[in-house]
């Protein structure tokens, strides 16, 4: 599937719900999302099909997320579904607390790539970006993905003025005791935590010049650097280094709409199309088609979607 800037679109981003066992302060609100009626929830039968569409259209990798996708119920289910269709690559993004429980059956139903959501190592830090999340429970969920035997175990931590961004080497020295990749990610805003996201932001171009990094490789839109040391992190940088040319991906929200761009208040109603799949496929290319060629973030409105409702 091809765009029209002729970028090739081969990855989905699938959220299967818009719930979460955890609050962090910079995808909701205190009172986390409202929950939706589950008639507007898309159902285990509909994400199924809708990722077998995808498929058809050559998209390759496809990453499951949420709100938390650990709590969706049926989830064992949509995973044994999901390795059927045939995706080359089948990808989960969570908070990892719940992972201690899934992590045989996303390992028997192919999945190959985890990314856990961590943004501090300090207990209290932690518990408090998160609105109560214990510390222990990511580290449980971190460590029970590596001794399942992923291909590639990653750690994301969403970088925060005041909160995480003297804690880089610590968390490189993490990854190097527990052998995986830590990326930071730059803080996006979004409307339920909008003023959270302006507060909070830094970039990483701070870090990276602060710490005398050197930039040793890029994959995709992460760029690894090393400390002099030879520690080395990996920084997302969505605002500071725009990856917007080489974007290979689209994604579907919980409630069936589909997203173009993270940063794009504009969303497709796939829900009508649900019962034909040629219609849906149609659709899809309809949709793809209006991809935009770069996002504008911090200066246009706020995503009135939050994170947690779109999937990260
Ligand atoms: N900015 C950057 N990353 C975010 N995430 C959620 N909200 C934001 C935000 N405002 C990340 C989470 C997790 C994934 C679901 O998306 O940390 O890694
Ligand atoms: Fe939940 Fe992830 Fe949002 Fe945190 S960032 S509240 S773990 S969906």
């Amino acid at each position: 599937m091809l765009d029209s800037y002729g970028r090739k679109i081969e990855y989905l981003r699938l959220s299967i719900t818009d719930l979460c066992n955890l609050r962090c302060k910079y995808c909701m609100g205190e009172d986390g999302v409202c929950k939706k009626d589950h008639r507007h929830i898309l159902t285990i039968e509909e994400l199924t099909l809708i990722a077998q569409v995808f498929h058809q259209k050559g998209v390759k990798k496809l990453r499951v997320t949420g709100g938390e996708p650990l709590v969706r119920k049926g989830f064992d289910i949509l995973a044994r579904n999901l390795e059927e269709i045939g995706f080359d690559t089948l990808a989960i993004t969570t908070n990892g607390v719940l992972l201690p429980k899934y992590a045989d059956t996303l390992r028997e139903s192919g999945f190959s790539r985890v990314n856990v959501s961590l943004d501090s190592l300090d207990k209290d830090v932690y518990r408090d970006v998160t609105r109560g999340g214990n510390l222990e429970d990511a580290l449980r969920g971190i460590d029970t993905a590596l001794k399942a035997g992923f291909d590639k175990v990653k750690v994301n931590a969403v970088l925060m003025k005041g909160v995480n961004d003297d804690s880089i080497y610590d968390f490189a020295l993490f990854g190097a005791e527990k052998g995986v990749d830590v990326r930071f990610i730059e803080l996006m805003p979004f409307e339920a935590s909008y003023s959270y996201a302006k507060d909070k932001f830094i970039s990483c171009d701070i870090l990276t010049s602060k710490h005398n990094l050197t930039l040793v490789g890029t994959d995709g839109n992460c760029r690894t650097y090393a400390f002099p040391d030879g520690l080395k992190i990996g920084f997302i940088a969505p605002k500071s280094h725009k990856f917007c040319s080489q974007c290979n991906r689209v994604r579907v929200t919980a409630d069936g709409k589909m997203l173009n761009c993270l940063h794009e208040n504009k969303e497709y109603d796939l829900t009508n199309y649900l019962c034909d799949e040629d219609a849906l496929s149609r659709r899809i290319d309809e949709v793809v088609k209006e991809k935009p060629l770069c996002h504008a973030m911090y200066e246009t409105d706020a995503q009135t979607r939050p994170m947690g409702n779109i999937g990260g």
